[in-house]
């Protein structure tokens, strides 16, 4: 916990906000193109655990997510739908129709394992314009996933976004001490900056249960989206207690 202001002279405790990202989930099923495990499901024990949104990444190629998966989640969430996406004109004619609460605009590489790098506003700064008009024209609110430059920062800010999130990934994947520090000055010079240009701002990826504290301490930061190390976490804390109803039934 943080203390990040003082009311009335006694000092407040905030939290960043928890977005879980559940992409994973689908990819186990997807490893048998079955039903199990159901994402819509763990959305919702992700609600019940305290989850503040839900993340989901309806891909081009449709490797995790697909269309049926996020039809359910816009139906049975009940705190907010972030949908990531790219800019492609199929993907953002379906935001569209299913109305996600938010979207998170990233870029996307056919080849990539999970997402690289931030998006280039500078360089596509009219085509991520129009994208954001045509999602705000219909009640989404837009968020931009960045890397923590000013350059990118400034172009979000131009690009009539209102909210932006900073790529962890170079912190988290830090080396060494030396590293990590310097990646970490960077995120939080960025988040100052952001935050002073009116912008909420949101960060993740790559993060995990030792590098998200000092990232949690960020006063700026609304909001952590997080997704792999939840759920490889819940694999290994869930398998005991899996083996032990499975061991029940083998009488
Ligand atoms: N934020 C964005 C924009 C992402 O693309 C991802 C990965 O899907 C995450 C957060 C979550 O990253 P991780 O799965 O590494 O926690």
């Amino acid at each position: 916990m943080v203390i990040r202001q003082k009311r009335n002279g006694k000092a407040t405790l905030t939290m960043p906000k928890l977005g879980v990202n559940i992409d994973h989930v689908a990819t186990l099923r997807q490893a048998r193109q079955g039903i199990d495990p159901e994402p819509g499901y763990a959305a919702l024990i992700c609600e019940d655990a305290g989850a503040d949104s839900i993340v989901a990444h309806l891909r081009e190629d449709r490797r995790h997510i697909n269309d049926a998966d996020l039809n359910l989640l816009r139906k049975i969430i009940n705190t907010r739908l972030n949908l990531e996406m790219s800019c492609a004109a199929e993907i953002v004619g379906i935001a569209c129709k299913v109305r996600p609460d938010q979207a998170t605009l990233v870029p996307e590489k056919r080849r990539e394992l999970t997402t690289e790098g931030g998006l280039d506003v500078v360089a596509n700064f009219k085509k991520i314009k129009n994208t954001i008009a045509k999602l705000q024209d219909h009640g989404i609110e837009v968020s931009l996933f960045i890397d923590p430059s000013k350059r990118q920062i400034d172009a979000s800010k131009k690009s009539g976004a209102r909210i932006i999130e900073l790529h962890t990934g170079r912190y988290a994947d830090a080396l060494d001490r030396e590293q990590e520090n310097s990646y970490f000055k960077e995120l939080e010079d960025a988040c100052i900056y952001a935050k002073s240009s009116e912008l909420v701002v949101n960060a993740g990826h790559g993060l995990d249960y030792f590098n998200t504290p000092k990232i949690a301490a960020i006063k700026e930061i609304e909001e952590l989206n997080i997704g792999y190390s939840i759920i490889c976490r819940a694999l290994i804390i869930g398998l005991k207690k899996a083996v032990m109803e499975m061991k029940r039934l083998c009488v």
